[in-house]
């Protein structure tokens, strides 16, 4: 099965694709984590990504693109795989369709206030790549032991940019899988186990 979770920032795309890839047995493949990856190793693609991210900005289409072709070779998407948060722009959206078919596209709305308030009480852990809110886990540890921190991006002044950019460059993608027939809309706002279990409900349709 081959998916493409999107969605504006803090929607709970990277909340719901750990638990759809489990399921599945597909690779969770987060262009987001590919790159805080490649910044925290401190290579020069993740040293030249980090001032676009840090404002908020898209890194350019040809870069997400040489590294998700070099993923989606590896072992792990032989069941298939899925995209949380890429693609984001119609050019990476048309550069896919050279490269894979996609079976599903899940499209999470969630309201626009709802957004910041997520974002700025995440707490992310740089071990295991889970997350979590402060309204619901208050520890300073990961479950997996690791200390959890906050994404340098989620300041406030830098979600309301990603927020501009996401309705600029990436909402225009509802239109376009709507078109290809691809597209199914899920009510994000709502329990994460609510959400999953309507995820759910389309992929076994
Ligand atoms: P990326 O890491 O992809 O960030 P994003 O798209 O802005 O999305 P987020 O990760 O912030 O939100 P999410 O939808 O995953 O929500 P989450 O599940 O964490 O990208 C970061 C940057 O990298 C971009 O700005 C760009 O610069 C660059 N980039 C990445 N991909 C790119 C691409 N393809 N092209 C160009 N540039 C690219 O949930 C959020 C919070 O809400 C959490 O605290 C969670 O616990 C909570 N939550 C989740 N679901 C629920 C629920 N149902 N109810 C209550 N709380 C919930
Ligand atoms: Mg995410």
């Amino acid at each position: 099965m081959k998916l493409i979770f999107l969605g504006p920032p803090g929607a709970g795309k990277g909340t719901q694709a750990v638990k759809i890839a489990e399921k599945y047995q597909i690779a969770h493949i987060s262009t987001g984590d590919m790159l805080r990856a490649e910044m925290r190793e401190g290579t020069k693609l993740g040293n030249e990504a980090k001032s676009l991210i840090d404002r908020g900005e898209l890194v350019p289409d040809d870069v997400i693109l040489g590294m998700v072709k070099n993923r989606i070779q590896k072992e792990d998407c032989k069941n298939g795989f899925l995209f949380d948060g890429f693609p984001r722009t119609i050019a990476q959206a048309e550069a896919l369709e050279e490269i894979s078919a996609i079976d599903y596209v899940i499209n999470l709305d969630v309201p626009a206030e709802r957004l910041i308030s997520r974002i700025s009480g995440r707490r992310m852990c740089a071990e295991c790549g889970a997350g979590y809110h402060v309204s619901t886990y208050a520890d300073a540890n990961c479950k997996c032991g690791a200390a959890l921190y906050q994404r340098e991006d989620d300041k406030e002044e830098t979600v309301r940019n990603r927020l501009v950019v996401y309705e600029r460059s990436t909402k225009p993608l509802i239109e376009y899988y709507t078109r290809k027939g691809l597209l199914h809309t899920v009510n994000g706002d709502a329990s994460i186990d609510v959400v999953d279990a309507a995820i759910r409900a389309v992929l076994s349709k």
